[in-house]
């Protein structure tokens, strides 16, 4: 059997070229930068405080997220005191996303800081400490999600932010079904050419396959005690991947 972390031990270094590779670069539509004309929800669009937001990007891998969060922070919200707490419970990923840090305007800024975590036991973050928890590819890999969604809504601020950006399910019959032959036949196959690895891009595969669908994860976060704006997510590239939400709500519903 595969060990999620190990999965990651053996990835870290291909991650990226493997993301663009698999997804064949979707995956950077999934996570770029719009202006707050054209708000996509895992970002902030709310005016910040003077002191900015505190932020924290859970399963935070190589930081790529992270990073967006920070720029975005800073030259579209003008909040250059906004921070960051990269988080995963893989020091591998970790290191990787500092070396990264390197060549950013974030090398050694005290802006940014680095934790070795599971998700689901953020022991070293104070409760109502955080006004934005995200988590990018990340969630369907936690043995507990719930449990997870709980450590989330008790370090969140009241009227914090959870929003997370996960593999979800496409409604298209055919569109489904030519999705899955891609994943299932090829995704592997690339793994094994490009990263050597095989066996952990078939688990990747299959935790995608097995991760709840749309309507049961926004189920999930609201059973977690969050309110959830509208329907609770948004769907991207006919929802191969969603972005869900949820708010912490100021008085307990
Ligand atoms: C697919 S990567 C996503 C990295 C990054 N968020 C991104 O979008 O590029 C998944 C990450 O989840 C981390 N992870 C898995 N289980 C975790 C847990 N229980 N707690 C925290 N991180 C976890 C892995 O170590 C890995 O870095």
């Amino acid at each position: 059997m595969v060990i999620v972390a190990g999965v990651f031990d053996n990835v870290a270094a291909s991650y990226d070229t493997m993301n663009d590779f698999m997804s064949l670069g979707i995956h950077r539509l999934w996570k770029p930068l719009r202006p707050l004309h054209q708000p996509r929800p895992l970002y902030l669009h709310h005016n910040l405080p003077s002191a900015g937001w505190t932020m924290l990007d859970i399963a935070g891998g190589t930081g790529d997220i992270a990073f967006r969060l920070l720029d975005h922070a800073t030259h579209i919200n003008n909040s250059p005191a906004s921070t960051m707490t990269i988080s995963d419970i893989n020091a591998s990923m970790l290191a990787e996303g500092r070396k990264r840090s390197l060549a950013t305007s974030y090398a050694n800024s005290p802006r940014v800081s680095w934790l070795v975590a599971n998700a689901e036991k953020l022991d070293t973050i104070p409760s109502n400490s955080i006004d934005l928890y995200t988590v990018a590819f990340g969630i369907r890999n936690f043995t507990n999600k719930d449990v997870a969604l709980r450590e989330a809504y008790r370090v969140l601020k009241p009227g914090g932010v959870f929003a997370c950006l996960e593999f979800s399910g496409v409604k298209n019959p055919l569109l489904d079904a030519v999705y899955k032959r891609w994943s299932f036949g090829a995704i592997p196959l690339i793994g094994q050419l490009v990263a050597g690895d095989r066996e952990s891009y078939q688990y990747l595969v299959e935790s995608i396959e097995q991760f709840p669908k749309q309507e049961e994860f926004r189920d999930m976060i609201k059973e977690a005690g969050f309110v959830v704006p509208g329907k609770g997510w948004e769907d991207l590239t006919f929802g191969v991947a969603a972005i869900h939400k949820g708010v912490k709500p100021v008085e307990k519903v």
